[in-house]
């Protein structure tokens, strides 16, 4: 088997409608058995990488191969090796759960038997089997998006491409579906995981690639990624903008490269969250300053994309 599963070089789209440049010179590479997640804010790209990857729509200029086929000249042979789970995929809300698995088995050319045994097997995988035999409509949306994830394993594929898998999942149910997950990835599916997540990325992913517009702004793994951007993030609020813009002066001095702003709130990004936010507050003591707010937490996608781009999500 081919060492890399997904080599996307230099990938650009743009949508006729909109004229959106929805993708500008992408390139990564995903390595066989290894999960790429692709991390970024609404309208960043993610759909439209894997929409190009899963043959639905074609890229401007650039190349991808899957297993090392060109995806504009091996279509058929690569819709046999891969799977598509996520915003769209195609699964009818008046079937059954059973009825659903079976239909998509035959779709596959499976014959009648070999169809019903496939569905099984999928539902009694993801925890369905209590519930087969009910409609999509009565499904909870964790039982939906499990349901679409069996679905796009009917034909055993090597890469499952999985968009946005947990989006408006409750905790419970995302947990749920990142066990899911993570046992085919110990089964030896490759897989590309679109996210607006960076806990989820970070959980689930061996590398992470975070996009913004249509360009990929860092790659690394999860240890990387929060070597980058620290592993705790201190925010402290402050009653008003002077006493903010003292604060500020004092922490950038303290600590230069290292200091977002929000409004009132100041953020000063850290690898040692327990000593820094000593510093912190030892630093706004002594200088007088009263805080109305103090919270330490891990890095937010906010936060990195707040480090890499000066710009918070919502403003982007
Ligand atoms: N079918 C389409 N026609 C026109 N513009 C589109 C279409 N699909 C996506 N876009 C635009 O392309 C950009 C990237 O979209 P998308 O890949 O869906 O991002 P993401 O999945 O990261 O939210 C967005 O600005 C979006 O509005
Ligand atoms: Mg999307």
């Amino acid at each position: 088997m081919n060492e890399i599963a997904i080599e996307v070089n230099d990938l650009s789209k743009t949508y006729p409608k909109s004229k959106v440049k929805a993708l500008d010179g992408v390139s990564f590479q995903v390595k066989t058995g290894k999960v790429l997640g692709l991390l970024g804010p609404n309208g960043a790209g993610k759909t439209t990488i894997v929409r190009i990857l899963t043959t639905i729509i074609k890229q401007d200029s650039g190349s991808a191969k899957i297993f090392g086929l060109d995806l504009a000249s091996r279509t058929h042979a690569i819709k046999q090796l891969i799977g598509l789970a996520g915003q769209y995929a195609a699964v009818d809300e008046n079937l059954t759960g059973f009825e659903n698995l079976t239909m998509i088995s035959r779709l596959n050319h499976m014959n009648k038997v070999a169809a019903k045994s496939k569905a099984l097997e999928l539902l009694e995988k993801f925890d369905l089997i209590a519930a087969k035999d009910r409609t999509l409509k009565t499904y909870s949306g964790g039982m939906r998006r499990r349901l679409d994830l069996a679905a796009s394993l009917v034909n055993n594929p090597a890469i499952l491409f999985l968009d946005e898998p947990t989006t408006g999942l409750d905790p419970q149910s995302r947990l749920m579906l990142w066990d899911s997950i993570q046992n085919l990835v110990k089964s030896g599916t490759t897989v590309l995981l679109t996210t607006q997540y960076l806990e989820e990325a970070d959980r689930l992913a061996d590398t992470i690639i975070v996009i913004d517009h249509g360009r990929l702004i860092a790659n690394g793994t999860p240890t990387d990624l929060k070597k980058r951007f620290g592993s705790s993030v201190i925010s402290i609020t402050l009653r008003n903008a002077e006493a903010t813009d003292s604060a500020t002066r004092l922490l950038s001095a303290n600590f230069p490269n290292k200091l977002l702003s929000e409004d009132n709130t100041l953020k000063v990004i850290s690898q040692d969250g327990p000593k820094l936010t000593l510093d912190v507050l030892r630093i706004i003591d002594a200088n007088n300053i009263e805080i109305v707010g103090l919270n330490v937490s891990e890095p937010s996608l906010d936060d990195v994309f707040l480090t890499l781009t000066g710009q918070t999500i919502q403003e982007n």
